[in-house]
């Protein structure tokens, strides 16, 4: 199948290039950027290779540079920011730090036609990310198209087919991303385009199957989108008998969760089930805990702890771990495909020594490591999951637990349930829910003064939350109708009566994140 190689060099966005890639149909590959390339990597299905971008200034010591072998193999080359300033570089052009960087929405003027940019606008909005610019091109390059401060946007050596995008086009905010991805791949590459979600389940099926062989597997379920796709890859592509199925509830989840996921689980013919109850187990050392990190790092080793303690009840022998853990979890904890990835924040899918020590042994299953989410939805419909399950929006592992600013008690999360049940309720019932990506409720560790009757009251804040987004990598406050705002708020104060007053975040991502911790 012809393929398109990714060249890794720890850019946030890297495995979004490859999915955007997947979204026209085209197979991507993507493999580590400074490895040798080998020809069981360089097969003849490779049609063309993409550079990504990269935490790393190409002057710095230690920035990764690719195999100089993928220069002379005369096939296209676009390299996407760092990917164009290493060309930049390596070719005898000049790379200097920006004095104003470069970030977010920045109008880009084409000033040359080429193939790449066939069918695009002569003005167009990208989405920028960086630091460093082109001061000058590298000799054989010739400019296409410049930003607005007048700076190189898109560079093109004719005679080697070789493009350079300063920009990030794989991200959704990016005007006419797709078209360049794709005018790379099919127009300029010809890759066919054969990629496919069943072709994805075979691919997927055949590395569990090697992986795991006749062994147990025990996979955690959250009741969430994530685990209960898992769940049904699993028990499509496993021996049901093989598959245990444990879900803790961690006296951190949403109102009527426990009950519902039990109710799906045995809907897609799980035999192993076991719903346990850790409400005590979790909260105890949760007790006075305020530092979010440090919330994540407890909820984590919990997980692991009460998992092991559960497991050794209820199987006997050696078994695999697996989890539904998504690209964007990886990425965002530093464990891409990539080793130069920053980190930004610990997933606990992800951070807990006890998951490391599972991985280091290879006894860690992610059947859904590669996908984004809408990726997981369309996965979930096509195994037949019901579609209230595969369009619920995400919750976080770590649960309510991060979604109580402060210290987390039995109470708090009472009270956080239930305004934020009402919450979700209200969205389902105004029909608003599936317009927006991911809604919730935050408990604020403020108090404040308000009055009910005759009497002076001093209640919690909440804050309600409600984001559009494609994946999880960038969001965008929801355009909520004042109206239901205002009708939802009043909804709340009214029947959770320690709430006292109710606000709506307006922060987008980035610079906010999408959870407040
Ligand atoms: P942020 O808050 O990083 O969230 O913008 C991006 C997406 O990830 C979810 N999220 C988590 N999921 N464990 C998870 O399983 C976590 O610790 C965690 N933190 C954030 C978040 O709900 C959003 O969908």
């Amino acid at each position: 199948m012809d393929k398109i190689l990714i060249l890794d060099f720890g850019g946030q966005t890297c495995q979004l290039i490859g999915r955007r890639i997947r979204d026209f149909g085209v197979f991507s590959e993507i493999v580590l950027g400074d490895i040798p390339l080998t020809d069981d990597i360089l097969t003849s299905d490779v049609k063309g290779i993409i550079l990504s971008g990269s935490p790393f200034s190409v002057y710095e010591e230690g920035a990764p540079a690719p195999d100089p072998r993928v220069f002379e193999l005369g096939l296209p080359i676009l390299g996407i920011c760092y990917g164009f300033q290493r060309m930049t570089q390596d070719f005898g052009g000049e790379v200097l730090p920006l004095e104003h960087k470069e970030y977010g929405r920045t109008k880009v003027n084409l000033v040359e036609e080429s193939p790449l940019t066939e069918g695009i606008p002569d003005n167009f909005f990208s989405w920028m990310s960086h630091g460093d610019s082109l001061n000058k091109l590298a000799p054989g390059f010739i400019l296409l198209g410049q930003t607005e401060n007048g700076h190189p946007a898109i560079g093109w050596d004719k005679k080697r087919n070789f493009y350079g995008i300063q920009f990030h086009p794989e991200v959704t905010h990016c005007d006419y991303g797709n078209d360049l991805l794709e005018n790379f791949c099919s127009r300029i590459c010809g890759a066919s385009r054969d990629w496919t979600l069943d072709l994805f389940i075979d691919q997927v099926s055949e590395k569990i199957h090697k992986q795991v062989g006749n062994e147990k597997v025990l996979l955690l379920i959250s009741g969430g989108v994530d685990s209960t796709v898992a769940a049904g890859l699993l028990l499509k592509i496993l021996d049901p008998a093989q598959l245990y199925l444990m879900y803790i509830d961690t006296g951190m989840m949403r109102k009527g969760e426990s009950e519902e996921v039990a109710k799906n689980l045995k809907k897609l013919g799980a035999t192993h089930l076991f719903l346990i109850d850790a409400r005590d187990r979790f909260l105890e050392p949760l007790k006075g805990v305020s530092d979010p990190e440090e919330k994540r790092k407890i909820i984590g080793d919990r997980f692991i702890h009460v998992q092991e303690e559960e497991v050794a009840k209820h199987i006997s022998g050696n078994y695999y771990l697996a989890q539904g853990t998504l690209y964007t979890d990886l990425i965002e904890s530093g464990k891409g495909v990539g080793n130069k990835a920053n980190v930004i924040k610990s997933h606990h899918n992800v951070g807990s020594p006890l998951v490391e020590a599972k991985r280091q042994a290879g006894l860690i299953v992610e059947p859904l490591d590669m996908l984004y989410k809408d990726e997981v939805r369309r996965l979930g419909v096509k195994l037949g999951i019901s579609e209230d399950i595969v369009f619920r929006h995400p919750f976080p592992g770590p649960g309510l637990g991060i979604r109580i600013i402060g210290d987390v008690s039995e109470e708090k999360c009472r009270i956080l349930r239930d305004a934020d049940y009402i919450y979700i309720s209200e969205l389902k019932a105004r029909n608003l829910y599936q317009e927006i990506w991911q809604a919730f409720s935050v408990l604020l560790p403020v108090r404040s003064v308000g009055v009910t009757g005759d009497a002076r009251d001093y209640g919690f804040v909440l804050a309600l939350r409600a984001v559009v987004s494609h994946d999880g990598m960038t969001a965008d406050v929801y355009d909520f109708p004042t109206k239901d705002l205002l009708e939802i708020s009043s909804e709340i104060t009214n029947l959770v009566p320690e709430i006292g007053r109710v606000v709506y975040d307006i922060s987008s991502k980035p610079p906010a994140t999408i959870e407040w911790e």
